[in-house]
């Protein structure tokens, strides 16, 4: 659907709940809220879930000081022009509020948001130049073809079958000129000194419940998502006659403020870090147990990584990757 042709007002939260079955589009797995169009994604869609994706985004607001990385390349992209007003495509959009806030910092483009399920927690306040609409990035994107300047997707590996396959088809999506904007975090917990924690049994010395969880995650995941992809995305761009000035930045964010060394942003950062990882993981519970753990066995990890992220032992960094990349003027082709 191109954002030019849309003359109608851009709908809200509410007219996809009154226009769609939700039961059609969610579905109830171990005490949470999964979608039900795509069984590779297997995190929560539910109003926790959505709660958390907005302290993460609170968090990396802080840490990117802003909403993207690359800036400069973003501005160029997104400046305002007579013809064709700049378009932003948000794949992925989970709560909504990265397509939002981009909706309100640049108020003359249109922003598209789109998710396996609709955003539910803000339903009130949507910018009129902002809707979201419901789709699934494996499957043909040729409906927004040539119509978007920026096109992001953060977090979003665990619902994508390839991730190489997508980053193509996504540059259907694109003008030339368009920044392509990707970020992920990494599937383990680093030490005090940027080592990944050590992936060993329960029992063992070095054993923490926090990156247990996140290996079993990985390894359940793995199966059928294209988890490994963050750190190929640079040399599938670099590759690609679709892109070009691809960039890339790892940034390690201290889960909780354990060090003493941290300014008030950093702290801030720290805090906000602290709480989603609290939030996240009774989020795997659904993977988990459809993974075929016994369920008082992930309740009883879920419970001590809880309890290792609030009281800070281990003292342990998140890595975030980001990965950019402009689109060149080449014409999208399909491939085989
Ligand atoms: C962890 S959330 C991140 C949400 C948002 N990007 C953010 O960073 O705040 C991942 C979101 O991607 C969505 N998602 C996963 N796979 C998808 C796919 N193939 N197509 C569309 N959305 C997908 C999920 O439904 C979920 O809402």
């Amino acid at each position: 659907m191109n954002p030019e042709r849309q003359n109608s007002p851009t709908p809200s939260v509410m007219s996809f709940r009154s226009s769609m079955h939700s039961e059609r589009l969610f579905r109830e797995v171990a005490g949470r809220t999964l979608n039900t169009r795509n069984d590779l994604y297997m995190l929560p869609v539910d109003d926790e879930e959505q709660d958390r994706q907005d302290i993460e985004h609170r968090a990396l607001y802080l840490v990117l000081d802003g909403l993207y990385a690359a800036p400069d390349l973003v501005a160029k992209a997104m400046a305002p022009r007579q013809n064709r007003p700049p378009a932003v495509f948000d794949i992925g959009t989970g709560s909504g509020i990265w397509a939002m806030d981009m909706a309100r910092e640049f108020p003359h483009a249109e922003v598209v948001g789109i998710d396996l399920a609709p955003p539910t927690l803000h339903s009130e306040g949507i910018p009129n130049n902002c809707r979201f609409e419901v789709d699934d990035a494996n499957l043909d994107l040729s409906h927004y073809a040539d119509c978007f300047n920026v096109v992001h997707m953060r977090s979003v590996a665990q619902g994508i079958r390839n991730y190489k396959d997508t980053i193509h088809r996504v540059a259907q999506t694109m003008r030339s000129g368009g920044v392509l904007l990707l970020s992920s975090g990494a599937y383990s917990f680093f030490d005090e000194n940027r080592q990944p924690l050590p992936v060993v049994g329960e029992g063992q010395p070095g054993w923490t419940a926090c990156q247990a969880l996140l290996t079993k995650v990985y390894e359940l995941g793995r199966n059928g998502a294209d988890l490994d992809a963050p750190s190929q995305w640079d040399k599938w761009l670099e590759a690609s006659p679709f892109y070009t000035n691809v960039g890339a930045e790892d940034i390690y964010v201290p889960i909780g403020p354990w060090s003493p060394n941290l300014d008030m942003r950093c702290q801030r950062i720290a805090q906000l870090t602290q709480i989603d990882a609290g939030k996240v993981f009774p989020a795997f519970r659904p993977i988990l147990t459809l993974g075929g753990m016994e369920p008082a066995t992930a309740d009883r990890w879920i419970a001590t990584a809880v309890r290792e992220v609030q009281e800070m032992r281990p003292k342990v960094f998140l890595r975030w990757r980001y990965v950019w990349a402009v689109r060149t003027k080449t014409k999208w082709y399909e491939t085989t």
